[in-house]
């Protein structure tokens, strides 16, 4: 099992959750995985990179899975108070244009809610062509780090417009990867709030039957059957 680290422990932040026996499913596999290589029984902890950290949603959420924050990347500066504040003890970067290799430690996991803004149907919806798009920079990160897993989170109207480009990206730097929409309401928020998550894996070995994997009454379905869904 995942162990929790007393030093990056912020689950007195997070509310109650009904059933802890529900991880994502990529963060099943991974335990698995690590168990395996591991021999079998011992804990490990798994580190992870956050990209475009905002105020650090996926970085609660695996640390309460009992993985390590290793570095964090978020431009804005009011973000980077509240993650201070919360992370006091991790290396933070502001710009991930000037992130890589160079300067980001090796890690199991990057995760990362790149900015929606050119994907999202509240906008004019330009996706590749509107500046804002980040992927790119999410793609290279991830090409020099080169981490076991990578978990890439962006609203529903990525769906139809670039998630072929996500997916198909990957899989051209050796991942392979499959979908989830994942609605807040799974989580009993009160309200839906659809999301779209990427869980992507080095080709070392292949998410037993991800892909058609579904949470009948929590909410878990996969999100967008591509000819890059994950085949088992
Ligand atoms: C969709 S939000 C991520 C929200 C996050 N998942 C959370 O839990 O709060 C995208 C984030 O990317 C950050 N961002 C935008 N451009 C960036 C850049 N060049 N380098 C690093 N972060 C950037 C924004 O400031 C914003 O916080």
């Amino acid at each position: 099992m995942f162990g929790t680290s007393p030093k990056t422990d912020h689950t007195h932040l997070l509310p109650e959750r009904q059933d802890d026996s529900l991880p994502l499913p990529g963060m099943r596999v991974a335990t698995e995985i690590h168990e395996a290589e591991s021999g079998g029984g011992a804990e490990v902890t798994l580190t992870f990179g956050s990209l475009f950290v905002g105020i650090g949603g996926f970085d609660l959420g695996f640390e309460r899975a009992g993985m390590t924050c290793t570095w964090q990347v978020e431009i804005n500066d009011y973000c980077n108070k509240v993650l201070a504040k919360h992370w006091p003890d991790v290396r933070r970067y502001k710009d991930v244009r000037e992130c890589g290799a160079h300067n980001l430690e090796p890690v199991d996991v990057i995760c990362g809610g790149f900015p929606c803004q050119p994907h999202s149907v509240a906008g004019k919806r330009k996706g590749a062509a509107d500046d804002r798009n980040l992927w790119p920079e999410f793609l290279r990160v991830v090409r020099e780090v080169r981490p076991t897993w990578v978990v890439a989170e962006n609203v529903p109207g990525i769906v139809s417009l670039y998630l072929d480009t996500v997916l198909s990206d990957l899989e051209d730097i050796g991942y392979t990867a499959t979908t989830f929409d994942i609605p807040a309401c799974a989580f009993d928020a009160p309200h839906r709030r659809e999301r779209i998550f990427v869980v992507a894996n080095a080709d070392t070995m292949r998410l037993p039957h991800a892909a058609n994997e579904s949470r009948n009454g929590q909410g878990w379905q996969n999100a967008a059957p591509s000819s890059h869904a994950l085949q088992v």
